[in-house]
């Protein structure tokens, strides 16, 4: 339940392939998803097991296992400065703040982004705080990455960078975009509507389901208007 609605029922998933993708319309459950899988939120009824935990009796050892790249980078980041949010997410993993800072500078210089450090993250771009979310969960280098539309604000260099990475990362990571050649080549595509699972396959079958479905839907819109909600 997400406040009083029913997000999800009856619905049963096993991920294990090394790269997910989740797709569907505004609404349809991606970030509810993953907030069930990196414990967030706990199931009201049932159970997740994360790599052999389960989310809601072993939370405080989650973090090691699974992260998520939030959406919305507002709902992420809660520190004033870009090196203290990469520290806290390290001292979330069980780091003490002298070790956690350091490493995060280090990590930040690694990248040609020791300016960065310092930043006051409410000063940043949206997409610049996105990229800062982004860092925050790979300075942790957890065993799955969830990462929640992390294409939506970046800039086109910054989009080729993270899709090169995420090639390159040895870690499972599962993606909900709206942008489906970010996902249309991965092994398994999740198609979510309503809290249902309505596709479940390869990345290109998948992708065009969804894509046949949009454009059936746009013309049944045209000839009979709007639906409304
Ligand atoms: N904070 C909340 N309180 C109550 N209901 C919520 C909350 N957030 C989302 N919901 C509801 O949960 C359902 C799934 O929303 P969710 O945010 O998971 O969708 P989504 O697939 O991530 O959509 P989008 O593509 O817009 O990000 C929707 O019906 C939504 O109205
Ligand atoms: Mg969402």
């Amino acid at each position: 339940m997400r406040g009083t609605r029913r997000v999800f029922e009856r619905l049963t998933l096993h991920l294990t392939e090394r790269r997910i993708g989740l797709i569907g319309d505004n609404g349809a459950g991606k970030s509810s998803l993953f907030r069930l899988l990196c414990g967030l939120d706990r199931p009201d009824a049932g159970w997740v097991r994360v790599h052999g935990l389960d989310t809601a009796s072993e939370r405080r050892q989650l973090p090691r296992h699974i992260g998520l790249m939030f959406q919305n980078p507002d709902d992420q980041i809660i520190f004033p400065t870009v090196a203290e949010e990469l520290a806290f997410s390290l001292m979330a993993q069980g780091a003490a703040r002298a070790a956690a800072r350091a490493q995060a500078k280090d990590f930040l210089a690694q990248r040609g982004l020791s300016d960065w450090a310092g930043r006051a993250v409410g000063e940043l771009s949206q997409g610049q705080r996105q990229q800062v979310c982004l860092l925050a969960l790979q300075i942790c280098s957890p065993r799955t990455l969830l990462l929640d539309e992390p294409f939506a604000s970046l800039d086109l260099p910054s989009q080729a960078r993270l899709s090169a990475q995420l090639a390159a990362t040895e870690q499972q990571v599962v993606v909900s975009t709206h942008q489906l050649d970010t996902v249309r080549d991965f092994e398994r595509v999740l198609w979510l509507a309503d809290g249902q699972v309505r596709a479940d396959g390869s990345g290109p079958a998948v992708c065009a389901a969804y894509v046949d479905d949009v454009r059936a839907r746009a013309d049944v819109e045209q000839r009979h208007g709007v639906p409304h909600a």
